[in-house]
């Protein structure tokens, strides 16, 4: 049903590797060992000593600062882009946000009250149990989850009606077959080899049913973390190559089926700023984007990307950790700011959430790379549609803190070497369960304060 399409998006991811580097993309540099020419109408401008990059041949190079605009609008009069700074606070028309109280999920709740009862320094514990009144997403990953999103949807429904003001149900779609293929700790239900097609495509034919008869609640979904951004880069990973083709299928449907809801609203995962931020990759995740949109038939409920979901980026770092050497795009802003020309200009709509759920402590990885329960993590900036970006809808905090991200026991099934790095809080259950001693850091290190 998807093969010619999907056909030809496989074709040309592979290319990345060998051909010219694209505008913007990487060029040389320590390390590097991918292309060093151009594609025409740019030019290899040296940035520093990690990054040369294709810069369009008019923009005359001089890297370092990072002066690029941040979402585009367009004038009503439909001839006219005009470019908005950074600093802008202009609220993006059609912000899904807008005008609704957020659903406290009732499971996160009960997880931190049952955490809060187990604090015995009296201002923690008052801390700690405000952290309930903040709202999360609520992870569906697995398909024996989906019938709680009946029960949400029910009681926002009601708060709704009862206060005027409708409520909003923010859920994360994640239970692709062979799910995490570049790594070990999030493992999923289902496999490609068993039926993992069509046991997806049911999962989500199941919330789309859950979502139907509350057409008065709105949805936010954000569409399988990492999945995508493993396809950008992580395609040299044997599982990730073989499960290429499942994913953009599955991810396709997706849009789809929650399209045909007009109160659904849908960011697709995008990574965060150290993956498909760094220069070498934001060309390709852009073109990935749009294609798989494309493909989908343009769905006007996709509203844009959802970056740093489930990670510990600033959004707004105020100095370049030395963990993201080289990178110009150093925080979630300066990624977006890169990233959302691209999109405009290729036709996929550049509007973006951030999760800033774990982000209020920064300077703490060995590694950019490393993603698991970082140690000394606070909570950060609370969820707002006072962004202060006209790219960005709201900030959010997508993974609920003191779920765990990964089990650090090595004997386990699930481990992945990130839980164990000296950077990571341990001993560390499996990966989504509670994780008290990294919860009561998170509370005592928010930034800013509880
Ligand atoms: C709280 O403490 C009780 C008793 O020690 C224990 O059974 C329970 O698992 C703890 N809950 C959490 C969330 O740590
Ligand atoms: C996946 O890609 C990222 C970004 O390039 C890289 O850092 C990571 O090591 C890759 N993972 C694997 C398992 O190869
Ligand atoms: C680690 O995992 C193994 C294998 O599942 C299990 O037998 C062992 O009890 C676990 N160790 C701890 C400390 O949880």
């Amino acid at each position: 049903m998807f093969s010619t399409g999907l056909l030809a998006l496989v074709a040309i991811l592979p290319a990345f590797v060998n051909a010219q580097s694209p505008i913007f993309g990487q060029c040389g540099g320590i390390g590097w060992s991918g292309a060093t020419t151009c594609a025409s109408g740019s030019t290899c401008t040296f940035s520093n000593a990690y990054y040369s990059q294709c810069l369009p041949s008019s923009n005359g190079g001089g890297g370092g600062t990072t002066t690029t605009p941040v979402g585009t609008t367009t004038k009503p009069s439909g001839t006219t882009t005009v470019t908005t700074p950074v600093t802008s606070q202009t609220p993006a028309a059609g912000n899904p946000f807008t005008g609704h109280n957020i659903f406290l999920t009732p499971f996160y709740a009960a997880e931190v009250a049952a955490a809060a009862a187990n604090i015995t320094d009296a201002t923690t514990k008052a801390k700690a149990l405000s952290v309930a009144n903040i709202p999360t997403f609520t992870w569906f990953d697995t398909v024996s989850k989906v019938p709680s999103l009946g029960t949400y949807l029910a009681s926002a429904s009601a708060q709704g009606k009862s206060s005027g003001t409708p409520s909003l149900v923010q859920i994360i779609v994640y239970d692709l077959p062979d799910r995490d293929c570049a790594a070990a700790a999030s493992n999923g239900e289902f496999s490609i080899a068993d039926n993992g097609q069509a046991n997806y495509f049911n999962y989500i034919d199941q919330i789309v049913a859950q979502i139907k008869p509350f057409p008065d609640v709105r949805v936010v979904a954000i569409i399988e973390p990492d999945s995508l951004a493993n396809l950008v880069t992580n395609l040299s990973v044997q599982k990730c190559a073989n499960a290429q083709t499942t994913y953009l299928a599955c991810v396709t449907y997706a849009m789809q089926q929650l399209s045909t809801l007009s109160n659904v609203f849908s960011y697709l995962d995008a990574g965060h700023a150290g993956w498909l931020g760094w220069p070498a990759n934001l060309s390709p995740a852009a073109q990935l984007f749009t294609s798989l949109y494309k493909s989908a038939g343009s769905p006007s409920t996709v509203r844009g990307l959802a970056t740093n979901v489930a990670n510990y980026n600033a959004l707004v770092a105020a100095s370049p950790d030395p963990i993201t050497q080289g990178n110009n795009n150093y925080d979630e802003a300066l990624y977006i700011a890169a990233l959302a020309p691209l999109l405009t200009s290729s036709g996929f709509p550049a509007h973006f959430i951030v999760d800033q759920g774990r982000s209020g402590v920064q300077n703490i990885r060995q590694a950019w790379g490393d993603w698991c329960n970082v140690k000394g993590a606070g909570f950060g900036t609370r969820p707002t549609l006072n962004t202060g970006i006209s790219a960005v809808d709201a900030i959010v905090w997508a993974k609920p803190g003191g779920e765990c991200d990964g089990t650090s026991n090595s004997s386990a099934a699930r481990f992945d070497f990130h839980c164990a790095l000296s950077d990571a809080d341990q001993p560390a259950p499996e990966a989504g369960t509670w994780f008290q001693e990294f919860f009561t850091t998170l509370v005592t290190k928010a930034n800013p304060p509880l």
